[in-house]
């Protein structure tokens, strides 16, 4: 890992609130001196993600991600360490030192950023060209405007091996960088790169800072493959890249669209649906999830309607809720997408569609009584069957309520019966979820030790080592009083030990610990250490609350020791010196 030095970290985590910019990403609520949130590393309903101003941390208690600002960052937006920091200072406007400026990555990423710019340019120049008149033929054919077309900064790659390479060089990129950019490929045969769009109609996947960072390359007739779009790159992660969330993010009604194609959503702004964005050709991730999440209260999905749209509907519906998102269902007739829906009804009848969209219970009920023949009793039986477990999982009284009435008036069955029998499921069901979340957390607490593998066999000692290590976060003014009487090499577990030697260290060169944790330990350890932290209770008496545990760990080390033969005793002594 490069390092940072400790005055420069601490100035910079100085000026980056921790509070501020976990804000940015996750909903927080205070709770005294705390403030929780749902944790964004994992899935949940109740909000274990903590955040302590104090030490300017963050800990969740479901999953046991920590850290501090830094870590945050790079979690959440998938940085190196240096590239984390790099965002973070730039955020702060505090110049990074000399010597970290020419740090690869960043370097790379910005020369990529920059070689997507010229090849949107060149792309969108290719389309006005009169020479090559295809691609605007193309798009115009489709019915977009000209001024779309502007906006959305589409283009064309022309019928070439080497248009762009040569532009690129000109420009004064090398072919490998290029390649390295997902703009060019390399030929098995002479090892020479050559274009990788080649007569395609271009699509600029810009992220939400305004940057393009990949391509969508569509043909012009019905070849395959249809789409092609850039592979991952530095810049270019898939998963976490959402088609026109740069234009929708503005939208300022809160709700967005959710769609398969990348044409649907270019003709849905065309039409004024500002919210529009689609997931590229992948199924629609957690990731992607969560960034919609940042920008929308509502989500209305509306992908195709084929085997494969129901599967990702079911996938979003499960996301979007989850984080928060109250999730509509759009269902088209007489068209496959919203850009042919557009075309044959225009967009006022698709503007009916978005306010006739359909809440999950419902399209999940719908789904459900297509599938079993309500004229017959033993399809009726089980239609309703399933439909008590369904209506068990809603969490609003009132919500239940009335779909106990559609039900009994769907099935002919008396809505008190439904009632009853949906109230006892959700008695259940709430019971089963329970326990489900505390299974999942005790088995996560057990599986969590790779950091420090010998506590499960010391677990007094590690537990007495921990609770120190906290107080002296807390008071480290009784530093050179724990020293003497717990000098390190008394520790029994080696991770603690480190931690313990390292608290001591800091504090001795007027240097925060907590505060440069990330300099000098790598992501799990600083969660492991945040949880020391953070789930110790600090009493009244530290003193007094020290000594009890200077008195554990002897005794602990006194066992240890009682129980070994006298080679095994001089060994360990042996190891402690060195
Ligand atoms: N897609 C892809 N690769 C393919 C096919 C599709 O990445 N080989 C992605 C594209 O983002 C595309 C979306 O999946 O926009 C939906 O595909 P499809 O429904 O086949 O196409 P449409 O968007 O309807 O394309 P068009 O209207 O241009 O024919
Ligand atoms: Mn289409």
């Amino acid at each position: 890992m490069p390092k940072f030095d400790d005055q420069f970290i601490t100035e910079l985590k100085a000026r980056s609130d921790i509070v501020d910019t976990i804000s940015q990403y996750v909903s927080l609520k205070r709770a005294g001196s705390r403030l929780n949130g749902l944790c964004p590393f994992h899935s949940e309903k109740t909000g274990s993600f903590t955040v302590f101003p104090d030490t300017s941390s963050y800990y969740c208690f479901g999953c046991g991600a920590g850290g501090d600002v830094i870590t945050f960052i790079m979690n959440t937006e998938h940085l190196s360490y240096v590239d984390a920091v790099a965002l973070l200072a730039q955020r702060c406007h505090l110049p990074l030192p000399e010597d970290e400026k020419g740090d690869e990555q960043t370097r790379k990423r910005a020369r990529q950023i920059e070689m997507n710019k010229l090849a949107a340019r060149r792309f969108f120049a290719n389309l006005r060209d009169e020479k090559q008149p295809q691609g605007l033929q193309y798009f115009l054919g489709r019915g977009l405007s000209m001024s779309t077309i502007t906006r959305f900064g589409l283009g064309y790659a022309a019928e070439s091996f080497t248009d762009l390479r040569d532009h690129l060089r000109a420009a004064g990129f090398k072919d490998e960088e290029a390649f390295e950019a997902g703009l060019l490929i390399r030929s098995q045969k002479n090892g020479k790169y050559y274009d990788k769009f080649r007569n395609r109609v271009m699509f600029p996947v810009i992220d939400v800072r305004g940057n393009v960072v990949a391509f969508s390359g569509r043909v012009l007739d019905d070849s395959k493959p249809k789409y092609m779009n850039s592979p991952e790159t530095l810049l270019y992660k898939k998963s976490q890249t959402v088609f026109g969330l740069n234009f929708a993010k503005a939208n300022t009604d809160g709700t967005i669209i959710l769609v398969e194609g990348n044409l649907d959503v270019v003709s849905l702004h065309q039409a004024g649906f500002d919210g529009a964005v689609a997931p590229l050709g992948t199924a629609f991730t957690k990731e992607q999830a969560r960034m919609l999440a940042k920008y929308a209260a509502k989500v209305v999905v509306a992908f195709d309607m084929d085997k494969a749209g129901i599967k990702a509907t079911d996938k979003a519906i499960d996301y979007l809720e989850e984080l928060g998102v109250s999730v509509r269902i759009l269902q088209m007739q007489g068209a496959k997408d919203p850009d042919e829906f557009i075309k044959q009804y225009g967009k006022e009848r698709f503007a009916m569609l978005i306010s006739g969209s359909k809440n999950p219970t419902q399209y999940a009920l719908e789904k459900l009584s297509k599938e079993h023949d309500l004229g017959e009793v033993a399809g009726r039986t089980e239609y309703v069957r399933q439909a008590v477990r369904l209506l068990a999982q809603i969490s609003s009284d009132i919500e239940r309520e009335l779909f106990c009435g559609t039900l009994a008036k769907q099935t002919d069955i008396s809505k008190e019966t439904i009632r009853m029998e949906v109230e006892r499921a959700r008695k259940r069901y709430v019971r089963q979820t329970k326990e489900q979340i505390f299974q999942k957390e005790a088995s996560g607490f057990k599986t969590q030790d790779r950091v420090n593998p010998e506590r499960a066999q010391n677990l007094r000692a590690a537990k007495a080592e921990e609770g120190l290590i906290a107080l002296l976060a807390h008071s480290p003014d009784k530093v050179a009083w724990l020293t003497e009487q717990l000098p390190p090499q008394e520790f029994v577990t080696k991770f603690n030990r480190r931690v313990y030697e390292f608290f001591i260290q800091k504090i001795g060169e007027g240097v925060s610990p907590e505060n440069v944790l990330s300099v000098h330990f790598e992501g799990a350890e600083v969660a492991k250490i945040m949880q020391i932290l953070n789930t110790v209770t600090v009493g009244e008496d530290v003193i007094k609350q020290m000594g009890d545990y200077i008195r554990t760990l002897k005794e602990e080390q006194e066992k240890k020791i009682g129980g070994q033969s006298p080679e095994q005793i001089k060994n360990m002594l042996k190891s402690k010196r060195s």
